[in-house]
């Protein structure tokens, strides 16, 4: 079984990612940073080939890794949006949703140039349509909601393997 954590550009996937798989002693997987190994910065690929083509190449990297077992997954932003992804990462793994309010987004997002959907329209508008278009998905995928605001990434990470903890007994 893998641990899947989704959610919002910003939330902090990837650091609670790490800190998750290192309480669980599991590899971590992070599929943007996958996607940049193999093709290049995710700017770039955003610019010189749109989005689309990134949405494939992501598909492509969750096809692989939820085929494995025992790893931790983060997610990109938009992975969720596709309908086959949430399948095959659902089939062997626990998803959690990291939420947080569009306030706490905005603070970690607007000052990051890395991120090609908020580079064009930078404004919070974008940022809060982004918002009201996927909580629902998130949180209809997700096996458990997670609130990250006013939290720590470890306390976050104890959460997560607190609710797994639980889930076994
Ligand atoms: C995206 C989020 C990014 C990355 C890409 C698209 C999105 O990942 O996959 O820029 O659609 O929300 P993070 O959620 O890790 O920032």
């Amino acid at each position: 079984m893998n641990i899947v954590l989704c959610g919002m550009m910003g939330v902090g996937k990837s650091t609670v990612g790490i800190k998750v798989a290192e309480l669980t002693r599991r590899r971590w997987f992070d599929t943007d940073t996958v996607i940049a190994d193999r093709h290049g910065r995710i700017s770039d690929i955003f610019e010189y080939y749109g989005e689309a083509h990134f949405r494939e190449l992501e598909a492509e990297v969750i096809r692989k890794l939820s085929k494995e077992d025992e790893l931790v997954i983060s997610t990109g932003g938009g992975s969720m949006m596709n309908h086959e992804n949430c399948e095959l990462l659902k089939q062997n793994g626990k998803i959690f949703f990291l939420k947080a309010s569009v306030e706490t987004l905005l603070k970690r997002v607007l000052i990051d140039e890395t991120r090609p959907l908020l580079r064009v329209n930078s404004t919070d508008e974008r940022l809060k349509e982004l918002l009201a278009e996927r909580t629902p998905v998130y949180e209809h995928v997700a096996d458990y909601v997670v609130a990250t605001d006013d939290r720590t990434p470890d306390e976050v990470a104890e959460e997560i393997v607190s609710l797994l903890q639980k889930a076994k007994k």
